[in-house]
This record gives C-alpha cells, structure tokens and sequence, in this order.
C-alpha cells in the first residue's frame, strides 16, 4: 500500500508521461531550406539587395530531403510539419508545374514510408512574384488564386495527409510586410495591414471549407485544419495602469482575435500554436501605437535570451495553454523553439517547455503534439543564416549536417514519452 502510494506520488512529481500516440517532430518552411526559390516575393526582394542576405541554396533540402528525414527518423519523429511553395507549384499565373507536384509527392510518400505524419503548410511567408506583382494580399479579390492553389494541392494530397497548416502566423506576415516595413514588400501602411489581416481570415475559412469538401468528395475522413498562431507571454514591466491595459489588448488582438474569428467561422480544428517567449509591455506614452508595441528598453526583470535578445519563459506556454482552454480545441504545438550557440540551452529550452506543456495537460488542455522549430540551422528571414534554431547544425560550406547533442536528448523524451 505504502509502495503504491509512493509510486503514484512518485509519478505525479518526477515521472511526465506524455500520450502514446502524441506527436513528436521538427517544422521547417521551403524558403527557409529548400534553396533556389527563384519565382517568390522573397527571392526577388534578396536579388535587389532589400534584405540583409540571400537565401540561395539555403539547406539545398529540396535536393536533399530523403538524408533530413532519414535524419528525423533517426531522432524517433513520428511528425514532421514543412511548406509546400506556391510559387514552385505555380511559377506563372495558372501554370502549374507538375514536376514541382511530383516532388512535393514524394516528400509526402517519403515521410509515410518512415512512419512520419505530414504536417503540411499551404502559405509560410512566401508568394509567388505575379501573385504580388498583381498587389498580393493587399487585395481582397486576388484571394482567388491562393484558393486555386489550394484546391489544386488538397486534391492532389488529400488522400496522404491529415494536418493542414493553411496559413503560418498571417499577423506576423501582415505586420512585417506591412507594417513595418522589415519583409517584402516592405510597406508602412496600418490601413494595408489590417487589409492584409482581414483579408487571410477570410482566406482561411474559405480554405478550410475548400479543404474539407474536397475530403468529404472523396469519402475521406474528416482532416485537421487549422492556422499556426504566433501567441506571445505578454507581461508587465511596471504595474502602471498603461501597462496593464496593453497587456491585455496585445493579448486579446495579436494573440486571440484570429482564432476568435476562425472559431466564430467553425473554421478550426484544433489551433496550431507557434510559441517562442516574452514580450515586456512597458508603455510611456497614451496613444495607440505605444500601447500595441512599446516594450521594456531596459533589462528589468531579466531572463535568459536566445541569440536574437528574446526573452526566454517557458511559465508563458503554461499560461497560454490554460488561456486557450475556453476553446475546447486540441492543440497543436506547431512551433517552439530557440536560437543559440549553447546547445546545453537549446536542452533546457526543450526540456522547460515540455515540463509547462504537460502541467497545461495534466490540467485538462489536449495537446496533440510537439514540433520543435526547426529540424536543422536554417534561413531566418530578414535575419539571415546567423541565427541558428536547428536541431540538426548545417554547415553552409558543404551542406554537412551533424545531429546536436539537444536533439537526442528530444529524441530519447519522443521514444519514451517520458521527461
Ligand atoms: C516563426 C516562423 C518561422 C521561423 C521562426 C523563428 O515566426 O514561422 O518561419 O522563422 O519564427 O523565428
């Protein structure tokens, strides 16, 4: 009796025991490691020197696709979430390019032959040029295309995939193409943004219903579609009532107001969440541009950083999944990772974030699953190849990948389920 009880207190404090069938895996995006994306907004902004570097041939994944996923298999992924690119799909306005088709085939094919769930992105950051050379995003009616693309996608796919991403974090696209300024097409117009923002709802829920019919036609069962939700920990610096009131409108519009509207829509089947760390609200100013972005300049309530000055608080994935609560979704952990040159960091960051993951669960969130960002060192945007999230470390020279001691360790926790 006495062992019993010691056993079940044992269990309850040290042992975490995660679902059998929960999902362990790593995220990547086309952009970000295929290489030579000659036909998209990112590539052609990279060529006129708008951006601090070039992707060029990025991981040269498109190539080497088979040795990374043999990779993954080798860390005991069961999932693994990567973007198909519109623009290999369709390079020119209604000309698809069925090589490209055939590849994205034998990636799906790929990962199932090993036993891997594919997670599939339909829009990571990237748009094919004459899609925005027509005025992208910033017109409703051009959603159109983006609908063909997935109806062309989805029919050919449906039968391999069951997780569908259809857009990745669309307020961190709008915001940072729009707002300000930092990615192609690099506008400063609030007007566009929220254009912009409303404008991927309303292409998601169209997807989704897209998606969803064509699975119904097929007499398929029903997929999983959802977006991936940047969600951010907002915090106070100060308790000043500024403070305050803007912890809770960033949270209620940058972290809430999408999966509100796709929830009202009945357009989400679980929520994709993209978690990274802290923002420090501290606002000087009324007015409402200071209380949607002012944060602490100073370093007042210090925590670890990663390698870009994010605020590292693996508490705020707890807090968010008991926010999240109130949507009776499952949720999906689509990203969640750190960059930096100490691995035994990366370990802790892994390892932080799964404790507070299963707290969340252990209080009644379902969580589907757990997708590190990224699988290997890749190119982080308007940031270049500094920063380094990998799992796996690239060598850019000779394309050499080489397994970092974090990722066994992630490896050993999606074997057992236990951490
Ligand atoms: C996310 C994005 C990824 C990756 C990651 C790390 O916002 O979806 O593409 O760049 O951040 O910054």
């Amino acid at each position: 009796m006495l062992g019993f009880s010691f056993l079940r207190c044992y269990n309850k404090f040290y042992m975490k025991q995660f679902p059998h069938n929960f999902l362990w895996g790593a995220a990547t995006s086309a952009h970000q490691v295929e290489g030579d994306n000659f036909h998209n907004d990112w590539w052609l902004a990279e060529q006129n020197h708008a951006l601090r570097e070039a992707s060029g041939q990025a991981c040269r994944h498109y190539e080497l696709y088979a040795q990374d996923f043999q990779i993954a298999k080798e860390l005991n992924h069961n999932c693994h979430r990567f973007s198909i690119e519109w623009s290999r799909v369709e390079p020119e306005d209604g000309k698809f390019d069925f090589s490209a088709i055939e590849h994205y085939r034998h990636v799906i094919a790929n990962l199932k032959d090993q036993g891997i769930e594919p997670v599939v992105t339909l829009l990571h950051f990237t748009n094919p040029v004459w899609f925005s050379q027509k005025g992208g995003w910033a017109k409703f009616k051009l959603q159109k295309y983006f609908l063909r693309f997935v109806n062309k996608i989805v029919g050919e796919f449906a039968g391999e995939v069951k997780f569908w991403i259809t857009i990745n974090e669309p307020l961190v696209y709008s915001s940072h193409s729009f707002l300000l300024g930092a990615w192609p097409p690099k506008e400063h117009s609030l007007f566009k943004t929220a254009k912009v923002t409303l404008n991927l709802a309303n292409a998601h829920i169209k997807a989704y219903r897209i998606i969803h019919k064509i699975y119904r036609d097929k007499s398929l069962n029903r997929p999983m579609v959802s977006i991936s939700a940047n969600l951010q920990a907002f915090e106070i610096c100060r308790p000043t009532l500024k403070n305050r009131l803007a912890v809770y409108l960033r949270h209620k519009l940058y972290n809430l107001y999408f999966i509100d509207e796709l929830k009202r829509k009945r357009t989400l089947d679980y929520i994709g969440v993209n978690y990274y760390g802290r923002n420090l609200a501290d606002v000087e100013k009324w007015g409402i541009k200071h209380l949607l972005l002012d944060t602490c300049p100073y370093n007042h309530h210090p925590l670890r950083k990663n390698s870009l000055g994010w605020d590292i608080y693996p508490q705020g994935l707890y807090k968010l999944m008991i926010a999240l609560k109130k949507y009776n979704l499952p949720i999906l952990i689509t990203e969640n990772g750190v960059c930096t040159e100490d691995d035994n960091l990366r370990w802790d960051y892994i390892r932080e974030h799964l404790e507070e993951l299963f707290k969340a669960m252990e209080e009644g969130v379902e969580v589907l699953g757990y997708i590190y960002w990224s699988l290997m060192d890749n190119f982080e945007w308007d940031k270049g190849f500094g920063p380094r999230f990998g799992l796996v470390h690239i060598d850019y020279r000779n394309q050499k990948r080489t397994i970092k001691p974090s990722a066994r360790k992630l490896a050993q926790v999606a074997q057992s389920g236990e951490i």
